[in-house]
């Protein structure tokens, strides 16, 4: 447990540990992101954060970055050096962006998955709303 002062981070990095992708490595992932962390004495400017699904699991392992909005897709331990030397460069990844964040909306890169539409009775049952 803890409750960490975030008055100095600069990024805070989310990193699914759903299902999905953890059957492909995120426990690997976040270890490698938390270790390159770590290594460049960056724990105060980059705060990171295990969830579960987002809701984007063909993206798998997904990562979310803010205060950009960025969303990258198919990330791997090997990529964890060059992602936290971006965010510390103050730029995105470019080479795994699922989505970018245009002021209105999370835009999709050009061949990702579009996914399916959101209606009330998928909301419902894949986000089990009793
Ligand atoms: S498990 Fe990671 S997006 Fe669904």
């Amino acid at each position: 447990m803890a409750t960490w002062d975030l008055s100095k981070s600069k990024n805070h990095v989310l990193i699914c540990n759903g299902s999905s992708c953890s059957r492909v490595g995120a426990e690997e992932l976040t270890q490698a992101i938390r270790k390159e962390i770590s290594d460049r004495n960056a724990d105060e400017a980059i705060h990171t954060t295990r969830t579960r699904c987002n809701g984007r699991c063909q993206d798998k392992c997904v990562v979310i970055s803010y205060p950009n909005g960025t969303w990258y897709k198919d990330l791997k331990p090997e990529d964890a050096s060059i992602f936290i030397d971006s965010l510390l460069a103050g730029k995105d990844y470019k080479e795994k962006i699922s989505h970018l964040f245009n002021g209105e909306g999370f835009e999709r890169v050009n061949g990702v998955v579009t996914g399916i539409q959101k209606d009330k009775e998928k909301v419902s049952k894949v986000s089990k709303i009793l």
